[in-house]
Parts: structure tokens; sequence; C-alpha cells
């Protein structure tokens, strides 16, 4: 009796165990197979000559791939880091041609719409000549975070980025881009940092009509004179004062 005790007090005790690593092992959730699909069609249409994105291959889990952060809890792509990595040397040859050879062109494929849960998207100091803005970025509501600065981009800002009601960084820097008006802004209630330099404002005209916090600080920001931009709190206004844009817009 008391070995048969013993016996199942140690089949209880290794239900127990297998229980509990089984349970540790579930906290890790990992990738889900849909938004790795949807990723591998992202990087489908993309062109990227240096293979900077070699780890993007099925077999493996995408919260692993280059540049793919997910939510720890949820398993959802929650980041996309695709900047190309900076160039460190610009003396040296070699390294300039090795950066721009890394630059990523082509397509932005809408199978982005896919990551529900994506807050992240820097797509900065890429290679998308050629291309516009997508609107379908627009629909990507859970952004926060949205990088498209010197990239390349050409043509009309999409009034669909106004859509974005939870953004809080915008750089859309040093594109071939133009904007028709800025009263899109006004569904950005939440931006705290807008870059738009370089770019052309010039039919901007609506600028003091425009309604969101970024906008008023910006507005804000042409009242005082240029070297007093480092004392404002919010970076909002700095790259477009800093960097030019008065060439358009002033
Ligand atoms: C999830 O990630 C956050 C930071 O990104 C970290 O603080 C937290 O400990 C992680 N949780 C687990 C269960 O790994
Ligand atoms: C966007 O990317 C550019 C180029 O890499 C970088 O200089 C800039 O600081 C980024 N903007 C934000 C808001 O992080
Ligand atoms: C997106 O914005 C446009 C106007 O900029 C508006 O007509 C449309 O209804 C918006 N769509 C959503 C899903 O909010
Ligand atoms: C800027 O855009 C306006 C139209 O909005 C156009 O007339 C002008 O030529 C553009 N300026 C430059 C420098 O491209």
């Amino acid at each position: 009796m008391a070995a048969f005790a013993t016996i199942l007090f140690l089949l209880i005790a290794a239900a127990n165990l297998s229980f509990s690593s089984c349970f540790q092992i579930s906290n890790y959730v990992g990738c889900t197979e849909r938004e790795k699909q949807a990723l591998l069609r992202f990087k489908q249409d993309l062109i990227d000559p240096s293979n900077r994105l070699a780890s993007w291959v099925d077999h493996q889990d995408c919260c692993k791939w280059a540049g793919v952060v997910c939510n720890n809890e949820t398993g959802y792509v929650s980041e996309l880091h695709l900047k190309n990595p900076p160039l460190d040397d610009f003396s040296s040859e070699v390294k300039y041609k090795a950066y721009e050879m890394s630059k990523l062109g082509g397509q932005l494929n809408p199978a982005l719409l896919s990551l529900k849960s994506l807050i992240y998207l820097d797509l900065g100091d890429n290679n998308f000549v050629g291309n516009s803005i997508p609107e379908f970025l627009g629909s990507m509501v859970s952004l926060r975070y949205l990088n498209l600065s010197v990239s390349g981009f050409q043509g009309k800002v999409p009034h669909q980025l106004g859509n974005l009601s939870n953004l809080q960084y915008l750089d859309l820097q040093a594109n071939q881009l133009h904007v028709e008006n800025l009263q899109w802004l006004s569904g950005l209630s939440f931006l705290e940092y807008l870059d738009l330099s370089i770019i052309n404002l010039s039919a901007a005209t609506d600028w003091l009509q425009v309604k969101s916090p970024a906008a008023m600080r910006m507005k804000e920001s042409f009242e005082v004179p240029y070297h007093s931009q480092k004392r404002l709190k919010h970076p909002v206004p700095q790259g477009t004062i800093n960097t030019g844009s008065c060439f358009y817009f002033c």
C-alpha cells in the first residue's frame, strides 16, 4: 500500500513537472502563420540587393527575422525596423557602395495590412524611387511611429495618412514629395513629432487652419527665432525649421 502511494505520488509529481514545463514553453508564442505569410508576400515585392532579409524564410519563426519585433505576449508583429543601417564612414568608397547596395527598393505590398498590431514602421534611408507613398498605409491605424524619410518617395503625400489616429511620430523628410494641403494633419491628435522638411509644402496655404497639437506647436515655432528652437520641449518643429524647408514654406 505504501509502495502504491509512493508510485502515485511520483506519478502526480511527474505530471506536475511536465505540466509546468509545458506551461513555460507556451509562454513564448512566436509568430503567427498568417503574419509570417504576410511578411513573405511583402518581401516578395521588395528588391533587396544585399540580401539584408536573408533570414526571412518560411521555416523560421518570423519574430526572429532581421528587423522584426513581436509582442512577446501575443506573438503579433509589433515593429518593423527596415531602415538601411547608417553609413559610419563617408570617406570610404567601399563602405559607401555597400551602403547603397543595402538599400531596399521595389514596391510596398499591401500585405502589410495583415499586421494588425504593428505600431512601429521604419523604412528610412531606402530606395523607393518611382513609388508614391501608398494610400493603404493610412489604414494601418495601430501605427504610432512611421518613418519614410530619405527614401526616394515621389508624388503627393496621401491625405489618408490623416487616418492614423494613433500616430505619435511621423517623419517624411527629404523625399520628392509635395502636399496639396495639410488638413489631414488634423486627424493626428497624438502627434508629438512631425518632420516635413525638404518636401514641397508650397501648396499648404491652409496651414493656419490646421487644428492639431503638432501643427499648433509648429505654428508657435514660426514665431520664435531660428536659434531658440532648441529650447522647445517637443522636437516637432526642429526638422521643419532647421533643415531648410523654409525654402519652400516661408
Ligand atoms: C516582454 O518584453 C518586455 C519588454 O519588451 C519585457 O520587459 C518583458 O519582461 C517581456 N516578457 C516576457 C514574458 O518575456
Ligand atoms: C527617421 O529616420 C531618419 C533616417 O534614418 C532619422 O534621421 C530620423 O531621426 C528618424 N526620425 C524619427 C522621428 O525617429
Ligand atoms: C480615411 O480618411 C478619409 C479622408 O482623409 C476618409 O474619407 C475616410 O473615411 C477615412 N477612412 C477611415 C477608415 O477612417
Ligand atoms: C512645389 O509644388 C508646387 C505645386 O504644389 C509647384 O508649382 C512647384 O513647382 C513645386 N516646387 C518645386 C521646387 O518643385
